[in-house]
C-alpha cells in the first residue's frame, strides 16, 4: 500500500497535505543525525534479527531486510549513502533507502514493535559511548604527557602559589602531576557515565512498550549494550544520559582552563618560568617581538562552549512532560559540539605540554627571591627549639617585615641570623643556608601527598598506574563493542547466505 492521497511521508497516512518547506527545514535533524548513521543501521539490523528470532517476522522477510540493510551499510562505507534533509532524519533515510532496495512491502515490516523515539536514543547512546572512549583515550594521553614531563623534574623547584602570591616552594613534578590527579577524577566520572549510557532503550517503542513478544535482552546484546534500559516511558523521555556527559565535559573543560591559564601566566615576561613551543604560539601582525600563547588562550575560552552546552541541555529538558517530546531532538547538537570542542582542547593541551620548555633558573630565582621559605624557618624553630608554632610564626613574620623594610631577601642569612638572635634564637648562617635552601625544603617534605621528592615520586607512580588502568578499561570496552559488532555481522552473513536463525545460538 502506498499513500493514496495527500502526504508522501512514511508517516503520511493521516495527513491530507505535505509538510511545508519551511516546516521541514525547521524540523529536520539530518545534520545532528549524521554522526549516528552507522549506529542507526546497526540498530535496525539487531532489531530485525530479534524480530526474526521471536517469530514476529518470517525467515524470508528477515533475509530480505538484512540483505537490504547490509547494502545500505556498504553504500555508507563507500560514500554512496548520505542523509537527505527531505527525509527528516536518519531513521527515515535508512528506512526509505531500504524501500528502494527491497520490496517495500517487506521493508515496511522493519518498523514493527519499534518507534523513532526508542531508535533515536539508542543511536545517540551508541554513538556517545564511542565518543566517551575516544575522549578518555585523549585524556589518558594528556595525563601521561604531564607525568612524563613532571618525572624529569622531581627536584626542580618553583614557587607554589596561594592567592596568586608566592606561598611555598614546590617541585615542577608536583605542579604538573596535580593536573594528572584532577584528570583522573574526570576519567572516573566518564567511566561511571559510560556505565549509565551503555544501556539499551530499544524495545521501549514509542513510550508504552509493545504487544509483540520482543526480546529486549537479545537486541541489547547484539548492540554491545551492558543491559537494557528497562522502563519504557523513562527510556524514551529522559535525557540525563545527555546532561551527565555534558556535565563531565564541563568539568574537564574547567580543569583544562586552569592549566591553560597557568601556561599563559607562567610564559609571560614577568613570570618567565616556561616557554611555549613555537608550533603552538602565534605572532602579532604589527608588533614584531610578540609571541602569543594563542592556543592556551583559546582553550581557556572554549570552556564557555562546554558550560554553555550543559546549560542549554539542562534548560531544554527542564519541566518536559513524560514521554517523547520533539524538544528532545535539540539534545544532540550541544552534545556533539561539546564532545568535539573539549576533545580538541585535550589534544591541544597534550601537544603543548609535550613540547613545553621549562626555565628552571628563573623558577629558582623567583622561589629564592620572595620569602617562600618562611614557613620552613618557622617549622625549624618549632622542631629545634620546641616552641609553639604560633610563636615561631610571629618571630619569622617579624623578621620578614624587617627584611622587607630593609629591601633584603630571606637568603641574606647573615641578617636573618642577627634578627633571630634578637629574638633570642641563635642559628648560624650555615645552618640557615641548609634550612632555607629550596631544594633541601623539597627533600624535607615528608607527608603523604606532599611536594617532597619521595612523596611526589610515589604519587607519579600511582598516577602512571591509574593512567594505564584507564587505557585498559578503554580497550576492554572497545573490545566488547567490536565483539558485539562482529557477532551481529556473523548472524547477518549466515542469514544472507541462506542459513536459518534456528541454527545459531543467540
Ligand atoms: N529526529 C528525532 C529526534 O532526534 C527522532 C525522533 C522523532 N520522533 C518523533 N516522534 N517525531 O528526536
Amino acid at each position: 500500500m502506498t499513500a493514496q492521497n495527500g502526504s508522501e511521508k512514511l508517516w503520511g497516512g493521516r495527513f491530507s497535505d505535505d509538510l511545508a518547506d519551511l516546516g521541514l527545514q525547521f524540523s529536520e535533524s539530518t545534520a545532528a543525525d549524521r554522526p549516528m548513521i552507522d549506529e542507526d543501521i546497526w540498530g535496525s539490523q539487531a532489531h530485525c534479527i530479534m524480530l526474526g528470532a521471536c517469530g514476529i517476522i518470517n525467515a524470508g522477510d528477515l533475509r530480505a531486510i538484512l540483505g537490504g540493510l547490509a547494502q545500505i551499510r556498504q553504500q555508507f562505507a563507500d560514500g554512496q549513502f548520505d542523509l537527505d534533509p527531505q527525509l527528516e532524519d536518519v531513521h527515515m533515510n535508512v528506512e526509505s533507502r531500504l524501500r528502494e532496495i527491497i520490496d517495500p512491502q517487506v521493508a515496511g515490516r522493519l518498523h514493527t514493535a519499534r518507534s523513532r523515539n526508542d531508535q533515536v536514543v539508542t543511536d545517540a547512546r551508541m554513538h556517545l559511548r564511542t565518543r566517551l572512549l575516544e575522549l578518555r583515550q585523549a585524556l589518558a594521553d594528556l595525563q601521561q604527557a604531564l607525568l612524563d614531563l613532571g618525572a624529569e623534574h622531581l627536584e626542580t623547584v618553583m614557587p607554589g602559589y596561594t592567592h596568586t602570591q608566592h606561598a611555598q616552594p614546590i617541585s615542577v613534578a608536583f605542579w604538573l602531576s596535580s593536573y594528572t590527579s584532577a584528570l583522573q577524577r574526570d576519567q572516573e566520572r566518564l567511566a561511571q557515565t559510560y556505565e549509565r549510557v551503555n544501556r539499551c532503550p530499544l524495545g521501549a517503542s514509542a513510550l508504552a512498550g509493545t504487544s509483540f513478544p520482543i526480546d529486549r535482552i537479545l537486541t541489547a546484546g547484539l548492540l554491545g549494550f551492558d543491559g537494557v534500559m528497562e522502563h519504557a516511558l523513562d527510556a524514551v523521555g529522559s535525557r540525563d544520559f545527555v546532561a551527565e556527559p555534558l556535565a563531565d565535559l564541563a568539568i574537564v573543560a574547567s580543569n583544562l582552563s586552569r592549566l591553560a591559564e597557568e601556561l599563559v601566566l607562567f610564559s609571560t615576561h614577568e613570570f618567565g618560568m616556561i616557554e611555549i613551543d613555537d608550533a603552538y604560539a602565534t605572532g602579532s601582525s604589527i608588533m614584531p617581538q610578540k609571541k602569543n600563547p594563542g592556543m592556551a588562550e583559546l582553550t581557556r575560552a572554549k570552556t564557555g562552549l562546554a558550560y554553555g552546552r550543559l546549560v542549554q541541555a539542562l534548560t531544554m529538558i527542564k519541566a518536559l512532560p513524560s514521554g517523547y517530546n520533539r524538544d528532545l531532538q535539540e539534545d544532540k547538537p550541544p552534545l556533539w559540539e561539546s564532545l568535539d570542542s573539549v576533545q580538541t582542547c585535550v589534544r591541544m593541551m597534550t601537544a603543548m605540554v609535550s613540547t613545553l620548555k621549562l626555565r628552571p633558573e628563573r623558577m629558582a630565582e623567583l622561589v629564592q627571591g620572595n620569602y617562600a621559605a618562611a614557613t620552613e624557618l618557622a617549622n625549624f624553630l618549632v622542631r629545634e627549639r620546641n616552641l609553639p608554632f604560633r610563636d615561631c610564626h610571629r618571630i619569622v613574620g617579624h623578621i620578614v617585615g624587617t627584611l622587607l623594610a630593609e629591601g633584603q631577601p630571606l637568603t641574606d642569612y647573615r641578617r636573618v641570623s642577627e634578627l633571630l638572635a634578637e629574638a633570642r634564637q641563635e642559628v648560624s648562617d650555615q645552618q640557615l643556608a641548609e634550612v632555607l635552601d629550596a631544594q633541601a625544603i623539597l627533600h624535607r617534605q615528608v607527608s603523604q601527598g606532599s611536594t617532597g621528592v619521595e612523596a611526589t615520586a610515589a604519587m607519579i607512580e600511582k598516577l602512571r598506574e591509574a593512567t594505564e588502568d584507564n587505557r585498559g578499561e578503554i580497550a576492554t570496552a572497545h573490545q566488547a563493542l567490536t565483539q558485539a559488532r562482529q557477532q551481529t555481522n556473523q548472524i547477518i552473513e549466515h542469514i544472507i547466505e541462506g542459513g536459518e536463525l534456528a541454527e545459531l545460538k543467540l
